[in-house]
């Protein structure tokens, strides 16, 4: 399987990152940085920073510095002000590959039409702009998974409106209308069944690998901010279980067809609107309802046990 991710690398976002790299059966072939949950320079270098811990070569490319209309509002009281909990990231010697990350989002998809499985873990910025080169860049990857929206409407940056569409809400109405048949990782997902709780906290710190160290390390932000804000039992991890959906679609347990489009308004934006009458315009989003989580415990479980590749954590060189 060949995966694309594109990301804004917060904590949880390098969490995914490090599903897709240790796991055998994927090639990520690039990862494209866009702002979101930090200005780009920090989201591109918790990239590169993540691809070192996992022993990776990656090209890291760098997107979108800004929203494609509005300012860049970013995530940092959600994720630390470095997006990774102020972690003593690793040294390392990976630097990013251009700053070209729309066009390589083009390339490789010429490179391999109809092969390429899209991730998209932050706000749609990069593929929108893509598109806005490109119109048809989206048909030529065989799959475009997206950790975006609250499809019922339980909003984590305002009542009602998921961080990566509220970010950037023009982008993400670019991209429903491009034509591609898209799949929507919202936040419910993230909510029902990727919460870290104590549990399974103590499941990952048994581990004592450099990667489980990491992992809890770069959430420590995140798990105040869902205790003291979402009210969620633990840390949740939407973009890691974006990953695992589009590398095993088998977990997907309950999924909707459905006609989407984004309020951009200032009072709503961000909001989901899903059209479910008969005069709806072509369903456009496949929206997933329920996965099974204990898949995705698992795939995490696995990726922090192994300690094979050379490098290490808690400040030590690469
Ligand atoms: O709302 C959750 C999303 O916003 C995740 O992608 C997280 O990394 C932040 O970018
Ligand atoms: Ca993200």
């Amino acid at each position: 399987m060949k995966l694309v991710i594109d990301t804004d690398t917060g904590s949880d976002d390098a969490v995914a990152l490090m599903l897709a790299l240790g796991n055998p059966q994927v090639s990520v072939e690039i990862i494209t940085t866009v702002a979101g949950n930090v200005p780009i320079d920090l989201a591109t270098e918790n990239a590169l920073a993540t691809v070192a811990l996992m022993g990776a070569t990656t090209p890291v490319y760098r997107g979108m510095s800004k929203p494609i209309i509005r300012e860049l509002h970013t995530a940092q009281n959600v994720h630390g002000s470095d997006g990774m909990s102020g972690a003593p990231i690793p040294r390392h010697a990976l630097k990013e590959s251009g700053s070209d990350a729309v066009t390589q989002l083009i390339e490789v998809s010429k490179k391999y039409p109809g092969e390429l499985t899209l991730i998209t873990l932050g706000p749609l910025t990069n593929v929108a702009a893509a598109l806005l080169q490109d119109p048809h860049v989206l048909d030529r990857y065989k799959d475009v998974y997206m950790m975006a929206g609250s499809p019922e409407g339980w909003g984590n940056v305002t009542p009602s409106a998921e961080f990566n569409v509220w970010c950037d809400p023009e982008s993400f109405k670019i991209v429903l209308q491009s034509g591609k048949r898209l799949t929507m990782v919202g936040w419910n997902i993230s909510r029902d069944a990727a919460v870290i709780g104590a549990e399974e906290e103590a499941k990952i710190k048994a581990l004592g690998t450099a990667r489980a160290a990491y992992v809890i390390d770069i959430n420590e932000t995140l798990a105040i901010f869902c205790r003291d804000i979402t009210g969620l039992p633990g840390f949740d991890l939407p973009d890691p279980i974006t990953v695992a959906i589009a590398i095993a679609p088998e977990m997907i347990r309950r999924s909707e067809f459905v006609s989407m489009d984004v309020s951009c308004s200032e009072e709503m934006r961000g909001t989901i609107i899903i059209d479910r009458r008969h005069t709806a315009p072509p369903a456009n989003v496949d929206v997933i309802w329920e996965v099974d989580r204990d898949v995705f415990l698992n795939s995490l479980y696995e990726v922090c046990k192994d300690s094979s590749n050379p490098s290490n954590y808690k400040g030590v060189s690469f």
